[in-house]
C-alpha cells in the first residue's frame, strides 16, 4: 500500500513538473509540487510559491516560510511530520494572487494530493486556500477573518476530517502584531 502511494505520488509530481495548463508556466523556475510526509499529522495549504520557493522548488522556504517554521515550533511539530502545498503550484509573476483561471487549471493536482493522502487535519493558509478547501470540502463560504482558528467538522469523501482555517504567514510581515493571532490559532490544532 504505502509503496503505491509514494509510486503515485511520484507519478504526480513529474505530471506537475512537466505540466504547462496556465500560462504560469512559461514564467517559473521550478514548479513547487509540495513536500514533507504522507502520513502528516497536518496537511497544509498555502496560496501560490513566492520568489525563493520559485527558486527552490519547494514550499515555504523564503520569509514567510520563516514565520511558517516558528508557527510549526510553537506547536512541537516538524516539517518531515506534515506535508505542505499549495493551491496554485507555480508562481505567479509579481507575486500576485492567482487569477480563477490558474486556480482552476491547478486544482486537479491538489485534488489528487488530497485523495491521495486523505489527511484528517486540514490547515489553509490564507483566503485563496481557504476558499479552495471550502469548495472541495462543500462548506458554506466565509471568509478567513471569520473562521481563523476555528475546527471545521467535515465528513469528507474519505472519512473524518478536521479543517483549521489559518491566516497566511506572510500577513506578519506587513503587520508583526498578527504574528500573536497566527500563534494562538494554530494552537487549536492541539484540540485534535
Ligand atoms: N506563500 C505561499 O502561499 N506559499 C509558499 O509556498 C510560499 C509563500
Amino acid at each position: 500500500m504505502r509503496e503505491l502511494l509514494e509510486r503515485e505520488m511520484e507519478a504526480l509530481r513529474i505530471e506537475i513538473l512537466r505540466c504547462t495548463l496556465c500560462g504560469l508556466h512559461k514564467h517559473r523556475k521550478n514548479p513547487v509540487v509540495g513536500e514533507g510526509s504522507l502520513h502528516p499529522k497536518i496537511f497544509f495549504i498555502g496560496e501560490a510559491p513566492g520568489r525563493s520557493e520559485d527558486a527552490a522548488g519547494k514550499p515555504f522556504v523564503g520569509s514567510a516560510g520563516r514565520i511558517f517554521d516558528k508557527m510549526l515550533e510553537s506547536i512541537g511539530v516538524k516539517r518531515e511530520e506534515v506535508y505542505i502545498t499549495n493551491v496554485v503550484k507555480c508562481r505567479p509573476p509579481g507575486n500576485r494572487t492567482p487569477t480563477n483561471e490558474e486556480i482552476n487549471a491547478c486544482s486537479k493536482y491538489l485534488e489528487r494530493q488530497i485523495s491521495l493522502i486523505k489527511p484528517r487535519v486540514v490547515a489553509t493558509l490564507g483566503s485563496v486556500a481557504l476558499r479552495w478547501a471550502g469548495e472541495r470540502f462543500g462548506i458554506r463560504q466565509k471568509g478567513v477573518s471569520h473562521l481563523h482558528g476555528k475546527i471545521i467538522h467535515l465528513d469528507a469523501d474519505y472519512g473524518r476530517v478536521f479543517l483549521v482555517p489559518l491566516y497566511h504567514p506572510a500577513v506578519a510581515l506587513y503587520n508583526p502584531g498578527m504574528i500573536n493571532v497566527l500563534l494562538k490559532d494554530i494552537r487549536k490544532i492541539l484540540e485534535v
